[in-house]
């Protein structure tokens, strides 16, 4: 048995992530953890979101996962290096894509699309100090967007109406750039594109992920070295959820 890679999130936004993962190492054994009883993460203390977070990895390491994939930029944000402080096994990150942003972005007006308890991190404040300092740069909260996707609405009018409120304030600003700075958000891409003028870009950086997640395998020496396809397990600590909408197979009930 190979032993697995951990991803979580709070729910179904780090699922955004797997196309990417399962593309650049197609050999590895995954375990994504949705914890839908306790999303969303968004708007809740750091000091909540630490406690919830290391039952996680407890959990994670109990079914002897060799390395974290945190899913959720609420969390990398706020408490990963707490929790690499606490655990032995290596973890992978994700934040919002400030450097390649600042790089891409022409008239230098960059929008971020994130969670509250993202945008008011400390490392987010920092990125965006360090890598976008000669960058005018919006930020917007996306209020109530996660609650919808969760209940795997992808398309009704009250979500078409958030989004665009969300939208309008840095369109009207005038950024040539977006970042999706939460993986709920790749979810909605095709309706974020839909109120979008098309010169602006949006960044996503599942990719980057996946290709740090593969570098920090081959430097621990943690890359499986069979041939044979991984398998994908999915777990939630919601009874009731809407994963279904987007996985195709069975969904274990893991009460935390
Ligand atoms: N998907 C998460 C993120 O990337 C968390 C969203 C939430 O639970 O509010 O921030």
């Amino acid at each position: 048995m190979k032993a697995p890679i951990g991803i979580f999130d709070s729910g179904i936004g780090g699922l955004s992530l797997l196309p990417a993962i399962s593309e650049l190492l197609p050999q590895e054994n995954l375990i994504y953890l949705a914890d839908q009883a306790f999303a969303p993460y968004g708007q809740k203390t750091e000091s909540a979101i630490l406690k919830r977070t290391q039952q996680i990895c407890d959990q994670l390491v109990k079914m002897e996962c060799k390395l974290i994939v945190v899913a959720c930029n609420t969390v990398t944000t706020q408490v990963i290096d707490q929790l690499r402080a606490e655990f032995t096994l290596p973890f992978v990150g994700i934040e919002p894509a400030i450097k390649p942003a600042a790089q891409q972005s022409k008239n230098k007006i960059i929008g971020v699309l994130a969670t509250q308890g993202t945008l008011q991190s400390t490392l987010y404040k920092q990125s965006a100090f360090r890598y976008a300092a000669a960058c005018k740069i919006v930020e917007k909260p996306g209020t109530g967007l996660v609650d919808h996707i969760e209940k795997g609405d992808l398309q009704s009018r009250d979500l078409c109406r958030l989004v665009e409120q969300s939208l309008r304030p840095m369109i009207d600003e005038g950024i040539d750039t977006l970042i999706l700075g939460c993986t709920h958000y790749p979810l909605i891409r095709s309706l974020i594109e839909e109120f979008l003028p098309k010169e602006i870009q949006i960044i996503d950086n599942s990719h980057s992920v996946a290709k740090q997640l593969q570098r920090k395998l081959v430097e621990q020496c943690l890359e499986t070295t069979t041939t044979e396809p991984g398998q994908i397990t999915y777990y939630s600590t919601a009874r009731h959820h809407h994963m279904d909408v987007f996985v195709n197979q069975s969904i274990d009930y893991l009460p935390l």
